[in-house]
């Protein structure tokens, strides 16, 4: 479905890997519908117990493909490639674990807030830019982030649009753990071991109870969502699309 997208199988765990290094790991569509199919997939096999999502070594991602909001902001139709990834971040049955090394922007950032534990390298470095692209938060992150970590420190993050290095992240509840970039794999996998070794129905429940109330969730990623599909195509969004397309090309 996407070249940029593997699936692994270790034990119980599914590890889902971004693998575009030319690109920073940018998601584009194809591969966010990979993605939402890997989760959808790990929901439906009693044999996988967690998910691990992992990406390239120095880039875990640089968030969604620009190439694909200009595509949207020059007059295309906004696809549903992005919310199925993250409908299926927010309803997911089972564990995820995220091993983040190097960039986490925009979505990269996001998507933490769905996972269960974040395993992050020191040289890690979680922004989303949001605002300047004249954009607004997505993925529910506007409901999550100041509950995670509190208003003074999301409105940095998802507002300011503030670089968290790793011990910033750390310090908000975004990370779990730092761990040496040579074993934040090893160490999301054993976490995801950890997790899919557990009696799988208290663990879905239990995991459902600490989580945010699903129904609440998925109305402010409806809210965002519309929010997002019209600064898409404003002239602010589009001035800054352009602008970081045509960077190193003058
Ligand atoms: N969408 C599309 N392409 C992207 C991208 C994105 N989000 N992020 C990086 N790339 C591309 C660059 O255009 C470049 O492509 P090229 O080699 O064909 O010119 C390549 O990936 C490498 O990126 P580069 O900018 O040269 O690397 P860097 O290390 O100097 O900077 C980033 C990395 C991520 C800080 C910078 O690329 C960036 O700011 N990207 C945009 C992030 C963003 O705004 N994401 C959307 C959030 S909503």
């Amino acid at each position: 479905m996407s070249a940029f997208v593997g699936t692994q199988r270790d034990g119980r765990v599914q590890i889902v890997r971004m693998n575009r290094p030319d690109k920073k790991n940018a998601i584009d569509r194809p591969m966010y519908a990979a993605m939402a199919a890997a989760l959808r997939a790990a929901d439906g096999d009693p044999a996988i117990g967690a998910s691990v999502i992992a990406g390239v070594p120095g880039a875990f991602s640089a968030g969604n493909d620009i190439a694909d909001f200009v595509a949207i902001a020059m007059g295309g139709q906004p696809t549903g490639e992005v919310s199925e990834f993250i409908d299926a971040l927010a309803t997911s049955r089972k564990p995820l674990v995220a091993a983040v090394d190097g960039l986490a922007i925009g979505i990269g950032t996001t998507m933490l807030m769905h996972c269960d534990m974040v395993l992050a390298s020191p040289r890690s470095v979680f922004r989303t830019p949001f605002l300047d692209l004249g954009l607004v938060p997505e993925a529910g992150s506007s409901l999550l982030a100041p509950r995670l970590m509190g208003v003074r420190r999301a409105y940095a993050l998802l507002v300011l649009g503030e670089a968290f290095d790793a011990e910033a992240a750390k310090a908000a509840d975004l990370v779990t753990r730092i761990v040496a970039e040579a074993e934040v794999e090893a160490a999301a996998l054993s976490a995801a071991q950890s997790l899919a070794a557990k009696p799988p129905e208290a663990l879905a429940i239990g995991r459902d109870l600490l989580r945010a109330p699903r129904e609440e969730l998925l109305e402010r990623i409806a809210v965002e969502t519309r929010h997002f599909g019209e600064r898409l195509s404003s002239a602010e969004a589009r001035t800054a699309f352009m602008a970081f397309m045509s960077k190193g090309k003058g």
